[in-house]
């Protein structure tokens, strides 16, 4: 069994003083707790043994070495002064950003509008561009439509904002209901909230963590529901997994490119670590809006004045020789295979007789798994104690689901761990669930 791929470990840190409990906060400071995520990576960090099916890392052995090697060999070689040793521009270098915003075009077949260069804002990782985005829309109080089940980073960043996430209503099979939807949305009219509203974020191409894809029927349904309710507010559509798919791509357009949603302002996320090398930690994003992606942009001065230059220099060279889409080509069966691997450990280990139920994903990172009723798989509950008695670890859907409800689900990621070790997390996993129950 492999190890499990740990984070580079803090110094200790001597005792803070006693002044340090008097501190004096801004409203922000004071609201802020540590992320879920911390927990789950220090419980992964504590415990060696620990199989985690819980990090959405990427797998390591896939890393593109020698790719990278070439690029920055091909880069110190080049004549003239090392520009790309120099600070860039806070938007990005402007040769990445025609690249990215190209392909993005292509995604859509040619269809995707506004999206182009100078429209194009590059980050440290989407996950930055999630967090500028919202700090420049959202102020305490305000709410945000998510999906259910939703990426849980984000649902605990609003909490730090003190934004409520308001779950949007799905069918048992997770399509959004229709009927519901309207309800929900004549609720917050009724409530006053109407102007609360600050955004909704979507991810429609094999989402984290339900792994499901949004058809443009499905996409179209929302925004005439918005229309109609007269909340014309921005869309972020993030699309991280969208290229990340197993036997073929996700035939859905992206909200730039559906008449439907011209008259809203669009977002659009997008990334470089999960399809190619997340530790270059270089993500993107679209905006139809001025108002909206300037302000992230300025705000982006603020912290950094612009993402990693050489990250980014290296990262051009390489998607313009074509090396992005040859990685994609070998990421996706080895992602696909990992998937399989997953899925059928759980499933000759037993786990459906004893009533999980779960689908296979067509692309993305995830499986999401639904326990049988009586199960609770909250952190520190029965099930959750047992896993970490077994030594494997995942993500307790409760962190997913906005406004609660979530505690009978788990996510597992077949990202990090090789195929051995996904065996014996799957075979521990089951163990647990056989053990909570008695059988
Ligand atoms: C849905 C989603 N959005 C955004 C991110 C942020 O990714 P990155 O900052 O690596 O681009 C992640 C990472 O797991 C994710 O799952």
């Amino acid at each position: 069994v492999s190890t499990i791929t740990r984070p580079a470990q803090d110094p200790p840190r001597p005792a803070a003083p006693a002044a340090a409990n008097t501190l004096p906060l801004s409203a922000l400071g004071s609201r802020l707790r540590a992320p879920e995520i911390s927990a789950l990576m220090t419980a992964a960090l504590e415990n060696q043994r620990l199989l985690s099916l819980a990090a959405g890392f990427t797998d390591s052995s896939t890393l593109p070495v020698a790719d990278v090697q070439r690029a920055v060999d091909e880069l110190a070689s080049r004549p003239g002064l090392p520009e790309h040793l120099q600070y860039g521009s806070s938007r990005g270098r402007p040769g990445l950003r025609e690249l990215i915003a190209g392909r993005s075009i292509a995604l859509d077949g040619g269809a995707s509008r506004d999206i182009d260069a100078a429209r194009t804002l590059v980050g440290n990782g989407s996950q930055q561009l999630l967090y500028l985005a919202m700090q420049v829309l959202c102020d305490p109080g305000d709410i945000v439509l998510v999906e259910r089940p939703s990426y849980f980073v984000f649902l605990d960043m609003l909490k730090g904002f003190g934004v409520r996430a308001v779950p949007l209503p799905c069918t048992d099979d997770g399509v959004f209901d229709s009927d519901d939807l309207r309800a929900v949305l004549r609720g917050l009219a009724g409530n006053g909230d109407r102007a609360r509203l600050k955004a909704v974020y979507l991810m429609s191409y094999f989402d984290n963590p339900s792994g499901r894809s949004r058809s443009e029927a499905e996409k179209n349904d929302l925004a005439a529901a918005l229309r109609e309710a007269g909340m014309l507010v921005p869309i972020i559509e993030d699309n991280v997994y969208r290229e990340l798919w197993f036997d073929e791509p996700w035939p859905a357009r992206s909200i730039f490119a559906l008449r439907d949603w011209d008259a809203f302002p669009k977002l659009m996320l997008g990334t470089l670590t999960k399809p190619y090398a997340s530790g270059l930690k270089i993500g993107y994003s679209h905006g139809s809006d001025a108002r909206w992606l300037d302000r992230m942009a300025w705000l982006k001065g603020h912290h950094d004045f612009g993402s990693a230059n050489f990250n980014q220099a290296v990262l051009e060279h390489i998607v313009a020789r074509g090396g992005l889409d040859e990685h994609l080509a070998q990421l996706r069966p080895a992602y696909a295979a990992k998937m399989r691997v997953l899925d059928a450990a759980l499933e000759d280990e037993g786990l459906r007789d004893l009533g999980w139920r779960w689908s296979r994903p067509g692309g993305g990172l995830y499986l999401w798994l639904e326990a049988p009723p009586g199960i609770d798989t909250s952190v520190n509950g029965h099930f959750w104690n047992q896993c970490m008695t077994d030594g494997v670890l995942y993500v307790p859907g409760g962190l997913c689901i906005a406004g609660g409800g979530g505690e009978r689900f788990v996510r597992l990621s077949y990202g990090v761990l090789d195929p051995d070790a996904l065996r014996e997390a799957g075979r521990r996993f089951v163990n647990a669930a056989r053990h909570v129950v008695g059988v």
